[in-house]
């Protein structure tokens, strides 16, 4: 396979691209659509045949015996994370942002407070804050072009009303892999203020040569408060499949999650379970490896091409697809180095303020395209940034 290869995805109900002239006014003639976080790629073959096997037997029941789906994801996460997972500990929720509900539905009550360490994605907050809680923003430091936890100011912020917290595993967006040092600090913050540990570890597969991601799970002594959340959706880029995983080695947490999954009525959706099985295999672990590698090259190109522009600088990434670009140094008002983005170059991105505190000068680009795309996008950015050199 080759992620070098065009893919067309208008009029498919891509919200990448279909829904980029609509919501950002970027035309769809010849826009750039670098915003939604999925990729430009087909997933490996495995997982597409997953599917085409089931179209092909073309009987759509109900799915029964979870026995290969549920050692699927045990072997993965021991074999690419070195985390044991007991099948017993696996839920599978309609995605991520579902399971983020579905903790914040399960662990809290209206009123009380979620801790958040922003700029993160931002689903989190809106889940959050539709159920009635309270958004709770502990905004991290960047340090020179790399965000770093301030326990110090977050524990002065703590009021007694927070119940969760939301890790992000890797961070999305900057792309930090936590080190054992920051996971136990998260950790010993969560003992400290007695919160529910929510690890969301949807990035842990995008891990750029050079930086090792932990499992939360694995840090000693937060098994009783941890929940942690994964899925095959970003890395095999089956997003539309809405199917993750919340994993809870805890009995006690675990039987409050499955009376709330009961209460609500919810189960699988079998294509969903079919891909994550396949997915999940030697041939995917393969196809992943190769798929670090096209990244790493786009990350590269586009790392070069921002630094190149004075006044911009791209966070270094060691994680995700996502590209943290700071437009501070340009002195620029927000609308105005947007609107050279959107309406100039003509690219769809995400903008810095929807992930929260320290969010406010940062335009989020999204590589996951093939590498003659992105070049097109840096040479936009750089002549609508033309006047700056
Ligand atoms: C940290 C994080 N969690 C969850 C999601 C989305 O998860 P899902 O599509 O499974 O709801 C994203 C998507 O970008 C994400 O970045």
């Amino acid at each position: 396979m080759s992620f070098d290869e065009i893919i067309d995805r208008f009029g498919t109900h891509c919200a990448k691209w279909d829904m980029m002239e609509p919501i950002y006014g970027v035309p769809a003639k010849d826009g750039i659509a670098m915003w939604v976080a999925d990729m430009d790629f087909r997933p490996p073959a495995c997982v597409q045949k997953a599917v085409e096997d089931m179209a092909a037997h073309g009987i759509y029941g109900y799915w029964g015996g979870e026995g290969d789906y549920k050692n699927a994801i045990c072997w993965w996460m021991s074999e690419r994370h070195g985390w044991t997972v007991d099948p017993e500990w696996i839920f599978t929720t309609h995605g991520l942002v579902h399971g983020t509900g579905m903790c914040v539905d399960t662990w809290t009550a209206p009123g009380d407070g979620v801790v958040l360490m922003t700029p993160v994605y931002h689903a989190f907050a809106r889940v959050i804050r539709s159920a009635g809680r309270e958004v709770v923003e502990c905004q991290m430091v960047n340090n020179n072009g790399r965000y770093e936890m301030d326990f110090d100011a977050w524990d002065a912020q703590m009021t007694g009303r927070e119940k969760l917290m939301i890790l992000c595993s890797p961070h999305n967006p900057g792309g930090r892999v936590w080190t054992r040092e920051e996971l136990e600090g998260v950790a010993a913050f969560a003992k400290r203020h007695d919160l529910i540990l929510v690890s969301d570890e949807i990035h842990h597969d995008l891990v750029y040569p050079g930086a090792t991601h932990i499992p939360m799970a694995n840090i000693e002594g937060i098994e009783d408060r941890l929940v942690m959340m994964s899925a095959t959706t970003k890395t095999f880029n089956i997003a539309g499949s809405h199917t993750g995983n919340v994993i809870i080695p805890d009995p006690d947490l675990r039987k409050a999650f499955a009376t709330r999954m009961s209460a609500l009525g919810l189960s699988p959706n079998s294509f969903g379970l079919a891909m994550t099985t396949a997915a999940y295999s030697p041939d995917g672990a393969a196809w992943v490896d190769e798929l670090i590698v096209y990244l790493d090259g786009n990350r590269k190109l586009l790392d070069a091409a921002v630094e190149s522009i004075p006044g911009l600088a791209s966070m270094k990434m060691e994680s995700t697809y996502l590209a943290w670009v700071d437009f501070a140094g340009t002195g620029m008002e927000r609308d105005e180095f947007t609107r050279r983005v959107q309406k100039d170059a003509r690219i769809a991105i995400n903008h810095g303020p929807t992930f929260g505190k320290g969010g406010e000068s940062f335009l989020r680009f999204n590589f996951a395209t093939p590498r003659s795309v992105v070049n097109e996008a840096m040479e936009r950015l750089t002549t609508a940034f033309a006047d700056l050199q």
